[in-house]
């Protein structure tokens, strides 16, 4: 993984896994649905069952319904009641990190989830390692409502 100030948060994953990860997030981009924008993403959850489940940006016409791949990922999980998640991995041309708003999507399930993000052609090697608390600091919470 890059070089990284913090701690390695998916440390307890094997190369293994991570590496299935990666493979599922590049298969998922490859079928994203960006006409408009040709910016094809990919998201892939390590749920805590060992299974993955993926999720590609898909767009529409009217712009702001488009859907970012991380919460086509994260709804995949949710409607098979499957809210434990071990880790995300996100492709995407130019290796983004999540939008603001994928990131409070995914905060109301795993807070601290794991994220590791790169270019479609990244090896495992190439990802930025974070995780969502870094990237969402002072989440706001159900129990804060
Ligand atoms: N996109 C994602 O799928 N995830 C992100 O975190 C950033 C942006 C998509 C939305 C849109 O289809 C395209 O990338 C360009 O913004």
């Amino acid at each position: 993984m890059a070089q990284s100030s913090i701690p390695d948060p998916v440390s307890k994953l094997s190369e293994g896994q991570l590496s299935q990860l990666l493979d599922a997030a590049k298969t998922a981009a490859a079928k994203a649905y960006a006409p408009y924008s040709k910016f094809t993403v990919g998201a892939s959850i390590l749920l805590k069952s060992g299974s993955i489940v993926s999720g590609c940006n898909v767009e529409n016409a009217s712009y702001s319904v488009t859907i970012c791949a991380e919460r086509v990922a994260a709804c995949t999980a949710i409607a098979d009641q499957q809210l434990d998640w071990k880790a995300i991995v996100i492709v995407s041309p130019s290796g983004v990190s999540p939008c603001g708003s994928c990131r409070q999507f995914l905060s109301e399930f795993a807070p601290d989830l794991p994220i590791y993000y790169g270019r479609l052609d990244s090896s495992l090697a190439q990802l930025t390692v974070t995780s969502l608390d870094i990237l969402l600091p002072a989440q706001m919470r159900l129990e804060d409502l």
